[in-house]
C-alpha cells in the first residue's frame, strides 16, 4: 500500500464571532456561566449572510494548497465532507470547488459521515492509491455552517455549535527515509442511535419534507454526550493498542471539539493525568461538526508545532451515530 504524506493545510473561520454573552442576551434560559461551566465553550464563529460550505471551502483548499505549494491543476481528486451543503444535494459542494478552483483535472465527489466526515475521507483518499498509475494529489474539504441548522430558540443545541472549513492536500510519499504516512483507521458507526442526532428535511417521505422541524437538528444532548466519551476512549484505545503505542509516543491527541468536558471525561477514563497532549480549541471555534479536526490540524501546522515523523491521534464522534479516528504520522 502505497505511504501518504499531508502535503499542506488550510482553513477559514467567519469573521463574525457570536459570544455566549450575546447568544444569552436573546436566549434569558442560558448564560455565559453555564455555557462555559458545561460546554468550555466562550464563543463560536457564524457566517454571513453570503457565506456558504462552498464559499468557506474554498478559502480553506486555497489556503491548503498554497501551503502544499500544488496548483489546482494538478489535483487528481477533491472530496468534500459537509452536513450542510449549498444544495440540497446538488450540484455538489466538491463540484463547485472543482470549477472555482479550477481544478479542471479532478474528479470531484461530497462524502458524508456527518462529524466523522474528515476522518473516514481520509482513509477513503488514500485507498484511491490502491492504482499504480493514480500519483496526483488529492483535495481534503470539510466545511460546515452548522448554524444555518440549528434552532436559534432550542437553547439546548444552538448554544454548541459554530461554522467554519478546513482542509488538507495528501499526496503519495515517495520518500523511503521519510516516515510519513496514514498508518491506521478506525471507521464505526452505530446506526441504532441515530434518532440522538437528527435533522428532518430530506425524502424519507412526503411529509417529512414538510415536517415542523423540517430544517433543524433534534439534538438528545445527554445521550450524546455519553456516547461520545466512550467513542473516544474506545478510538483511542484501539488505535494505541493495534499499533502498539505508548502514550509518551504520541506527539499529539486531536479530538473532534464538541465539548470540553466530553474531551476531559475521555482523557480521564484513558488514564491521561492532564491534557496536555490534547488539542483544544473549542474555546474559541465551538462544533463546527466535520471542519473540527482539520481546522484544528491547520492550526497546529501553521503554528509550527507539528514536526515531520510526529505520531497524531485523531478520534471524533457525531451524527448517524458514526464514530471513529486516525493515526498518522506527520
Ligand atoms: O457533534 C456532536 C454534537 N453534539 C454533542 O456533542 C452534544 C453532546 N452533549 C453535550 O454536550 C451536553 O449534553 C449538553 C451541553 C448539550 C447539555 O449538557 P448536560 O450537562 O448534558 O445538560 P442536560 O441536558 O442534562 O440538562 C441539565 C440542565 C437542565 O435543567 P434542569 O432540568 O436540570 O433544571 C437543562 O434545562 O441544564 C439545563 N440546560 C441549560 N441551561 C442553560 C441545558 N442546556 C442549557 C443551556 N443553558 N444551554
Amino acid at each position: 500500500m502505497t505511504r501518504i504524506r499531508i502535503a499542506g493545510t488550510g482553513s477559514f473561520l467567519p469573521e463574525r464571532i457570536v459570544t455566549n454573552d450575546e447568544l444569552a442576551q436573546r436566549l434569558p434560559k442560558t448564560s455565559d456561566e453555564w455555557i462555559y461551566g458545561h460546554t468550555g465553550i466562550k464563543s463560536r464563529r457564524v457566517a454571513g449572510p453570503n457565506e456558504s460550505a462552498s464559499s468557506m471551502g474554498l478559502i480553506a483548499a486555497q489556503r491548503a494548497l498554497e501551503n502544499a505549494g500544488i496548483a489546482p491543476e494538478d489535483l487528481g481528486m477533491i472530496i468534500v465532507s459537509t452536513a450542510t451543503p449549498d444544495y440540497a444535494p446538488t450540484p455538489l459542494v466538491s463540484c463547485i470547488l472543482q470549477d472555482k478552483l479550477g481544478a479542471t483535472g479532478a474528479a470531484a465527489f461530497d462524502m458524508s459521515a456527518a462529524c466523522c466526515g474528515f476522518i473516514y475521507n481520509l482513509e477513503i483518499a488514500k485507498n484511491f492509491y490502491y492504482k499504480p498509475d493514480f500519483r496526483k494529489p488529492i483535495l481534503l474539504v470539510a466545511t460546515e455552517v452548522m448554524t444555518r441548522k440549528v434552532d436559534w430558540n432550542d437553547y439546548k443545541t444552538c448554544i454548541l455549535f459554530g461554522d467554519g472549513a478546513g482542509a488538507v492536500v495528501i499526496e503519495p510519499n515517495e520518500d523511503a527515509a521519510a516516515p510519513s504516512d496514514l498508518v491506521d483507521t478506525i471507521m464505526r458507526a452505530d446506526g441504532a442511535r441515530g434518532e440522538f442526532l437528527l435533522l428532518e428535511g430530506g425524502c424519507r417521505s412526503y411529509d417529512s419534507l414538510n415536517h415542523p422541524k423540517a430544517h433543524v437538528l433534534q439534538m438528545a444532548g445527554t445521550q450524546v454526550f455519553t456516547f461520545a466519551i466512550k467513542a473516544i476512549e474506545e478510538v483511542v484505545q484501539d488505535l494505541t493498542k493495534r499499533n502498539d503505542l505508548t502514550y509518551d509516543q504520541i506527539a499529539r491527541i486531536v479530538p473532534h471539539q464538541a465539548n470540553f468536558r466530553i474531551i476531559e471525561s475521555a482523557a480521564k477514563r484513558l488514564g491521561f493525568e492532564d491534557l496536555d497532549k490534547f488539542y483544544i480549541n473549542v474555546d474559541s471555534v465551538a462544533n463546527t461538526a466535520s471542519a473540527s479536526i482539520p481546522i484544528a490540524l491547520d492550526e497546529m501546522n501553521r503554528s509550527g508545532e507539528l514536526k515531520r515523523g510526529d505520531k497524531i491521534l485523531i478520534a471524533g464522534f457525531g451524527a448517524g451515530l458514526t464514530y471513529g479516528g486516525n493515526y498518522l504520522i506527520w
